[in-house]
């Protein structure tokens, strides 16, 4: 496995990489959900790229930059387990060097939900999305279905920007109690660790008024919400039923097969993402 810097020797080495060539953009702090997407790229492409960028323009003012779980040598580690062929690891002035202003806009779809708590952020994701195909030209794009915006800020810019990048989902990850892993469950104290199972629960609950009928997205909204409420550590910023492919709420709930629960909610001080598929 090697490791590249900057963006002028990852060009000269993907000339000669077997395809279809994959990549697994990643911030480390690596976990089995980014294995997850490692295995899935490995098992389909000629060569795996792995890129370790801790980007700090998706981090908010008082987001969690500074301790952000990321240890370089156990990711390479876990990236050399699984398979990886080239890291795409650029320290941050190569990929903001001075004077770079451009950024890639998302739109509607970049505003809502996690972009509306979250000011600039999938502007942010977006544009070091961009940046990181472009300096790894890949033809396939690994990214997890656990930031279901994300993934659809990515495909959708794909697509718009006619990068000609395949962006294949991978299925969320989830521990023994059902918590969708994540890179902030490091920041978790036991108690609430379990108080988090609540998330996974809340969302069950909204899956099984749909198994049984229901399409009000209200209904379901409000059943994941009294789910939350249940929790004292827990407080909600968002618990929606949206239209998978646009992510606005769905306004006919007759004519819906499926739509996308999604919630975000904090636990202490650590904010927790999930959703699941309905239909
Ligand atoms: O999901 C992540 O880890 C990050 O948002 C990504 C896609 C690597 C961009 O920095």
């Amino acid at each position: 496995m090697r490791v590249i810097e900057t963006v002028s020797e990852m060009h000269a080495a993907r000339v000669n990489m077997a395809g279809p060539v994959a990549v697994v953009p990643t911030l480390g702090g690596l976990h089995a959900g980014h294995e997850a997407l490692m295995h899935a790229a490995r098992a389909r492409a000629g060569s795996v790229i792995a890129t370790l960028f801790l980007n700090p323009t998706q981090f908010g003012q008082n987001e969690d930059l500074a301790e952000y779980p990321a240890d370089r040598e156990r990711d390479l580690e876990v990236m050399r387990n699984a398979g990886v062929d080239i890291v795409f690891a650029p320290p941050v002035d190569e990929m903001y060097p001075e004077g770079d202003t451009f950024v890639v806009e998302p739109g509607p779809i970049g505003a809502v939900l996690e972009g509306e708590d979250r000011p600039g952020h999938m502007r942010a994701v977006a544009t070091v999305v961009a940046k990181l195909f472009n300096a790894t030209r890949p033809d396939l794009a690994y990214f997890g279905e656990k930031d279901a915006q994300q993934l659809e800020v990515v495909r959708r810019m794909s697509r718009d920007l006619r990068f000609g990048i395949e962006v294949v989902p991978v299925p969320t990850v989830r521990d023994e109690r059902n918590l969708a892993l994540s890179s902030r469950h490091s920041y978790l104290t036991e108690p609430e660790r379990s108080a988090a199972e609540v998330v996974y629960a809340s969302l069950c609950a909204a899956r099984d008024l749909w198994d049984g009928g229901q399409r009000s997205a209200p209904e379901l909204e409000s059943a994941i919400r009294d789910v939350i409420a249940s929790e004292r550590l827990a407080t909600l910023c968002y618990a929606v039923v949206v239209d998978p492919e646009t992510f606005e709420p769905h306004k006919e709930p007759g004519a819906v097969s499926h739509a996308l629960a999604l919630i975000a909610v904090t636990i202490g001080s650590t904010r927790l993402i999930d959703n699941l598929r309905l239909g």
